[in-house]
């Protein structure tokens, strides 16, 4: 598979990403050992790749649950009123749940999203996201599983768009200019 080294700056490489996703599944593996019921729900589209890669290391038995949600804007200047696009298949209540996200950026949309699924009566409901940019947050949201700390810069790959491209990038990175401008 080709790294396309000429269209990001790379911030984290693949196999960075595949060892922190395999820790990541080992330590929600022995958190979880023994429950029955969890769920696992993804927030598309971000979280795709992470999800996909994250629940096939975790040793537990499990279901996939997905939600979509907008944001009405880009991520950089998100307005904070997020509307569901497609909701749970199912009901989680009594259920254990564990939101995956890609990354939290001013943690609005998870602020709303938890707050939503608190409603709904979960067992316990926890937040894992594979990138933390902690000096964009404007709300305070708890996220217990943290894949990387994240610079405050606008990243693609492994899930995360520019324009909802980019999205197929194995690794993490920053797009380099020359990108933007062709873009433009
Ligand atoms: C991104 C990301 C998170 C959200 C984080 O989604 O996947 O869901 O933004 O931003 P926040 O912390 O500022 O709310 P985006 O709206 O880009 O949609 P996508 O998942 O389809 O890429």
């Amino acid at each position: 598979m080709p790294h396309r080294p000429y269209v990001i700056d790379e911030m984290i490489s693949a196999k960075s990403i595949a060892a922190r996703v395999e820790a990541l599944a080992k330590e929600i593996t022995a958190s979880y050992r023994g429950t029955n019921k969890l769920v696992v729900v993804g927030l598309l589209r971000g979280s795709f790749v992470f999800i996909a890669d994250l629940v096939r290391a975790m040793n537990l038995a499990l279901e996939v649950d997905f939600m979509a949600v907008s944001s009405y804007g880009d991520r950089p200047s998100s307005s904070g009123v997020v509307r569901i696009l497609k909701d749970l298949n199912s009901s989680i209540a009594g259920r254990h749940v564990i939101v995956v996200e890609d990354i939290v950026d001013t943690g609005l949309t998870l602020d709303y999203l938890v707050e939503n699924l608190q409603t709904r009566h979960p067992a316990s409901l926890k937040v894992c996201a594979l990138l933390d940019k902690r000096e964009a947050r404007k709300r305070e949201v708890a996220v217990e599983y943290i894949g990387f700390h994240c610079p405050n810069e606008f990243v693609v790959g492994y899930g995360l768009d520019y324009c909802g491209r980019y999205r197929n990038l194995p690794a993490i990175g920053v797009l380099k200019p020359e990108v933007y401008r062709k873009a433009e």
